[in-house]
């Protein structure tokens, strides 16, 4: 079992890591939510942290349940407030932030399925819930990030796609907490870079991770399947499909790979 999580050892390391506007990250050995502790914090949420070792009502995205054995991986969720309106571009932010952590700790063949699910060989290693609130006039946001470090097996009553886990890519030994650091400082980098030279350059790192580009996938909305092939992403980061000769540009809902269920 990695030791648990050290908040104060956590704040010193982002504050060495330039990051000043994280404080006090909170650790729970139990929680409902990390993502709910936030949203329903007083005050503003911005640079709070919630790092937890067990949900008793995990979310994962679409409404769906999100599982984790107690102490088995690494979940947290960042409150931020944006200073521009909300949009879209940082749920792809996000993704490019995890795979960027994870590739500097040596894990190889970390790539990106739209919006910001974490594959490896087409195995899930980390998703993202992101949801947001509204104080005043201010539309705060919550990222919640769940990582899969040592997956129990029944814990896969809960998955609906293959997924893998550090161990299994042979990081058996991974200590968590300066994992966490480093996904929480290239979160806030990245957070940053956004606010202060737009979603570009984000969008090119995106389409380098991409697994599924060129590739044909299919989408849900509205109970109707539509197939088209991927040709990358739009300027706010939606994804753009073919299909039938015209562009879709889907900036909601779940695309899946025909390779994958093939
Ligand atoms: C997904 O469905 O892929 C998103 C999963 C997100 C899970 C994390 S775990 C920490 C945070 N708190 C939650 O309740 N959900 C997110």
């Amino acid at each position: 079992m990695n030791p648990q999580f050290k908040p104060q050892q956590i704040e010193k390391a982002l504050r060495e890591n330039g990051v000043d506007w994280i404080r006090r990250p909170e650790y729970f050995e139990s929680i409902a939510s990390s993502n709910d502790y936030l949203l329903e914090m007083q005050g503003s949420l911005h640079g709070h942290v919630c790092i937890c070792d067990y949900q008793t009502r995990g979310k994962g995205r679409l409404g769906k349940q999100w599982f984790s054995s107690a102490g088995a991986n690494l979940m947290f969720s960042l409150g931020w407030v944006p200073s521009g309106p909300l949009s879209s571009e940082i749920s792809l932010l996000v993704g490019v932030a995890l795979a960027d952590a994870l590739r500097e700790f040596g894990i190889e063949g970390v790539g990106l399925k739209w919006p910001n699910d974490i594959l490896v060989a087409g195995h899930k290693l980390a998703g993202v819930l992101i949801e947001s609130r509204t104080r005043g006039s201010q539309a705060e946001l919550v990222i919640g990030i769940g990582l899969n470090v040592r997956h129990q097996s029944g814990d896969l009553k809960a998955v609906e796609q293959p997924w893998t886990d550090l161990a299994k890519l042979g990081f058996e030994e991974i200590d968590r907490q300066p994992m966490l650091t480093a996904i929480l400082t290239g979160l806030a980098h990245r957070l940053e870079q956004l606010e202060m030279d737009g979603f570009e350059a984000i969008r090119r790192d995106w389409l380098t991770y991409h697994v599924y580009q060129g590739e044909n996938m299919s989408y849900q909305y509205q109970g109707k399947t539509l197939v088209g092939r991927v040709l990358g992403l739009d300027k706010g980061g939606a994804l753009l499909l073919e299909t039938g000769g015209q562009q879709v540009a889907v900036s909601s809902g779940e695309v899946n790979s025909l390779r994958a269920q093939a």
